[in-house]
């Protein structure tokens, strides 16, 4: 049988690691293939390959049976191949006409012909139902506009091998059902999709064959439709899956940590605009928005990273609105910051140093001005026990050689261990396997089973959903709604998050 595209025993390495693992790809025509695995497992590495990004070491790829050699982008282009990636690349100072045609233009006389192209692009978007207003920029577009354009310049370019890497990450559960019908839409006209995702239920909804990837081999590839998730699971991690978190019913204590009135400067969406809040003891208050509705601003204000315009903060009575960052985690805060590795750690020293950072000037850590490395060496070995904090040379090795697992749980470890009220998690999960995610979700609830306050601030849904005792959603800068998680539903969060519906 002839498949639309094989990628057959593809090696890929980087340095000394082995991304791509004598992986085999077959794809039918018109089928919608799902590309499963953890982070790190090769994913978007066999896709960049596909599509012309790196030249692997070993291997051969087939389009309609027929071998080729795709050493850029232009000639995956030419062969019907179009990706749309993680992070978009799009630029935002043009309009989305340029956007799509920039590389494409057809000219005469050394003028770009609009006409045609215009014509070309409208029947696109009616005949797929990507709508999205072509002359506005795309600084001024939402993510999900965005994301379409990507869609639809790859459309332009004639492609009918689609490939999408974690196309979903980035969108409200409304878009992502809009997505899934486009994707099907695809399907029926007999385009042929790769879909990069880590999302079970996702590969469920819209995928026909899925593809397995570990540690850059290839597990399996199977028919979605007889494999359950939790099979699924299981062939992405490599031992059963735990999909139920234990969270028991605790009573929520006094409030410890309030906002008031916060103001924080930012461009238009990026601002923060009179956001209040309460966290009491014995809770985990999660902050759920779409990426880059204030979020960050929020936890840079509130963490001293960024000053605050006006409005108030206080734990336990104490105002800490303009303390600055060391008289925060005085009073009793803890940050797990998004940007573990810009904010969290120090890449260059070693793990038993980034274990103290906050805390090295203390009587314990220090005598007569000189650093008393038997403690702090005792310090680290006590976490990297308590908190299964797993390297190399232990104690001693370089934060920036420790995966990015085991950097986070540092992170956590340093943070939970050291004294606090409040622990503000931002982003606590992103890009780590399920192991590791798991281990952290647990650390988080006994925070909260211990009395502490936790804020939780995430742009995974199921994750706010499954971990919060209350849900704020930001949109725009604002607190646009309250919602109990035993009560709601992902489609009715998404409403908030889109913006369409405030309460
Ligand atoms: N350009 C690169 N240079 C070095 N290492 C890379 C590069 N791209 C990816 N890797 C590494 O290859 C492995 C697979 O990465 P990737 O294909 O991005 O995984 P996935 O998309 O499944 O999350 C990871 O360990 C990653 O760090
Ligand atoms: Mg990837």
């Amino acid at each position: 049988m002839t498949y639309k595209v094989e990628m057959k025993n593809i090696t890929k390495i980087f340095g000394s690691l082995v991304a791509n693992d004598d992986v085999t790809l077959q794809v039918k025509k018109g089928e919608i293939h799902a590309l499963l695995g953890e982070n790190g497992a090769g994913k978007s590495t066999l896709m960049s390959v596909l599509f012309g990004l790196y030249q692997p070491e070993q291997g051969e790829i087939f389009i309609d049976g027929k071998q080729v050699l795709i050493q850029n982008p232009n000639d995956a282009n030419r062969l019907g191949i179009g990706m749309v990636h993680q992070h978009f690349k799009l630029v935002d100072t043009f309009t989305v006409l340029d956007n799509i045609i920039l590389g494409a233009e057809e000219t005469k006389n050394g003028i770009i012909q609009y006409d045609h192209a215009i014509k070309k692009l409208e029947n696109l978007i009616s005949m797929y139902k990507l709508h999205v207003d072509i002359n506005a920029y795309i600084k001024d577009i939402t993510v999900g506009q965005q994301q379409r354009v990507e869609i639809l310049k790859m459309l332009y370019r004639d492609a009918d091998i689609l490939i999408f890497d974690e196309p979903t990450a980035v969108l409200t559960p409304q878009e992502i059902h809009e997505l899934m019908n486009i994707m099907r839409g695809f399907a029926k006209e007999g385009k042929t999709i790769v879909v990069i995702t880590h999302k079970l239920n996702e590969i469920k909804a819209v995928a026909d064959v899925c593809t397995v990837l570990r540690r850059g081999k290839k597990i399996g590839t199977v028919d979605v439709k007889s494999t359950s998730i939790e099979q699924l699971a299981e062939m992405m991690v490599g031992r059963e899956v735990l999909f139920s978190i234990d969270k028991p019913e605790v009573t929520r204590g006094e409030p410890i940590f309030e906002v008031s009135h916060l103001n924080v400067s930012g461009h238009a969406k990026h601002s923060v605009k009179d956001v209040s809040f309460t966290v009491h003891r014995g809770e985990i208050l999660g902050i759920a928005g779409i990426d880059g509705n204030g979020q960050t601003e929020l936890i840079h204000a509130l963490t001293g990273l960024k000053p605050v315009l006006s409005g108030h903060v206080t734990i336990q009575g104490q105002d800490i609105t303009h303390s600055n960052i060391r008289k925060k985690y005085q009073k009793g805060m803890s940050h797990i910051p998004e940007d573990r590795q810009k904010h969290g750690v120090v890449m260059d020293f070693d793990l038993q140093s980034n274990l103290i950072l906050q805390n090295y000037y203390q009587p314990r850590f220090q005598k007569h001005a000189f650093l008393r490395f038997d403690v702090i060496n005792e310090h680290a070995e006590e976490l990297i026990n308590r908190f299964d904090i797993r390297s190399e040379r232990g104690a001693k090795t370089i934060v920036r050689q420790m995966s990015g697992g085991n950097q986070q749980k540092a992170i956590l470890g340093r943070e939970i261990s050291r004294e606090h009220e409040v622990l503000i998690a931002v982003q606590p999960t992103r890009g780590l396997d399920v192991g590791a995610i798991e281990y952290i979700h647990a650390q988080l609830i006994s925070e909260r089973n211990n009395q502490k306050a936790v804020l939780l601030i995430s742009l995974e849904l199921d994750e706010i959903m499954n971990l919060s005792d209350r849900i704020l959603v930001m949109y725009e800068g604002e607190i646009v709604g309250e919602l109990d998680p035993k009560k709601t539903t992902a489609n009715e969060l998404g409403l908030y998050m889109s913006g369409a519906k405030r309460g």
